[in-house]
């Protein structure tokens, strides 16, 4: 059975975590307003992958025979002044989505929860990930500056990005 105040921090990252669809999906709003349909596609891959983190949190929880608890999510922003200063706030947003799951494992560790911590480094890795990817994307962006080409044809390469379902486990 999981200890309440680990459950507690989980169905908060819950939260966060179907914040962080709601930026992305936002931000893939954005960027289909802009006629960067590439980049629309990227974040919306980017908002499915955050459901998927979301729902990992939510079955381990039930999982570990605790009490899933929603509670409201945030509006996001909805505009920002360029691509850059998107995926600038995407940098920023994913240092503190690594923060929390770091104090995530903290707690895990304070309660010696050892079926936790091991989940929970699932998501370490996965953070590494998702700050690289993003950090990479800014410097694309900040090479190519104000140049409509480099744009569009980074636009393109981002259209390819597709989401891949885990696969369902072996019965
Ligand atoms: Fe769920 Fe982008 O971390």
């Amino acid at each position: 059975m999981i200890d309440k105040k680990m459950q507690d921090a989980i169905n908060d990252q819950v939260n966060a975590e179907l914040f962080s669809a709601y930026l992305y999906l936002s931000m893939s709003a954005y960027f289909e307003n802009i006629r960067l349909r590439g980049f629309a596609n990227w974040m919306r891959v980017q908002a499915q992958e955050e459901m998927l983190h979301a729902m990992k949190m939510f079955d381990f929880v039930i999982e570990r025979g605790g009490r899933a608890i929603l509670k409201a999510v945030d509006a996001p922003a909805n505009e920002w002044a360029s691509p850059l200063a998107a995926f600038q706030a995407v940098v920023e947003h994913e240092q503190k989505v690594t923060a929390r799951i770091n104090k995530l494992v903290d707690i895990a560790m304070e309660l010696r929860d050892h079926a936790c911590s091991t989940f929970l480094q699932w998501f370490v890795t996965e953070q590494v990930e998702e700050e690289s990817t993003a950090g990479q994307i800014v410097d694309e962006l900040k090479m190519i500056g104000d140049a409509p080409s480099g744009l569009f044809m980074m636009d393109r390469e981002m259209a390819t990005r597709v989401f891949l379902p885990p696969a369902a486990p072996q019965a």
